[in-house]
């Protein structure tokens, strides 16, 4: 105790080393406790899955369960040997990135689904908006233009925000990362946006942040 006391005294009783010295305790702190664990983590494009979509997203993705697109589409690969194979095969389907949990974050409800009549939808980001217009409207070719008649969604009013920013409260209030700033936004968000024109945001949306960011093909 002693030493401790002379040690304290010899440095707090010069102005120069009591200023240094408590710095350089802090300063080890910092590079211990900030800049080490932040250089060991590669943070390469995962913040960016955290960061939040666009509100017309979230309103998108209301939509989605009440024309119930989920009956017929999944938003998730199954751990099944099929789902593997089909996926995973890169020169034959395309690229499809790997999922990871932190995308499904703002899924409130979650739409993963569990039965395929169509095809998986989570990587739907991957396709153009003109594209997913015309599917919606009924205009594609294929076994898909019998089943999408959504058009009606493009003349229908997406909604005043009141309901979505209800929502977002409740979102935050069970812990989702998104603010009270971006719960005011959704008013200015939904502006003469149409249901359909949300849907379509909310599809283009799956997949996008990991096409942009964090893919990994998914592989064998
Ligand atoms: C009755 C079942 C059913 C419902 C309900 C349904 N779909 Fe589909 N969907 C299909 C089928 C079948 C296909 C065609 C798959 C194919 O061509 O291989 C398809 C294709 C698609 C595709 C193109 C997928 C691709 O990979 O080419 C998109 C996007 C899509 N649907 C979105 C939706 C959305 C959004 C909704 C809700 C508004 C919806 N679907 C509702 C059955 C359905």
């Amino acid at each position: 105790m002693d030493r401790l006391y002379t040690f304290a005294r010899s440095v707090l009783t010069r102005p120069v080393s009591a200023v240094v010295f408590p710095l350089l305790v802090f300063l080890s702190g910092f590079l211990v406790q900030v800049i080490l664990p932040y250089l060991a983590i590669n943070l390469s494009g995962q913040g960016s899955l955290l960061s939040p979509p666009d509100p017309a997203v979230i309103q998108g993705q209301e939509i989605y369960v009440t024309e119930g697109c989920q009956y017929c589409h999944t938003q998730q690969l199954r751990p099944v040997a099929l789902d593997h194979k089909r996926f995973s095969k890169l020169e034959e389907f395309g690229y499809f990135p790997q999922p990871v949990a932190a995308e499904y974050d703002y899924d409130s409800p979650s739409v993963a689904g569990s039965i395929r009549i169509g095809g998986d939808l989570s990587r739907s980001g991957l396709k153009s908006k003109s594209e997913l217009e015309a599917l919606l409207a009924g205009k594609a070719s294929g076994p898909a233009a019998a089943l999408h008649d959504y058009g009606y969604l493009f003349d229908e009013e997406a909604g005043d925000g009141l309901f979505l920013s209800w929502k977002i409260k409740a979102m935050i209030g069970s812990g989702a990362y998104l603010s009270e700033a971006y719960q005011i936004s959704v008013f200015e968000k939904l502006k003469e946006k149409s249901k359909g024109d949300a849907l379509v945001a909310f599809l283009l949306d799956r997949g996008k942040k990991q096409r942009e960011f964090a893919g990994k093909y998914y592989r064998d």
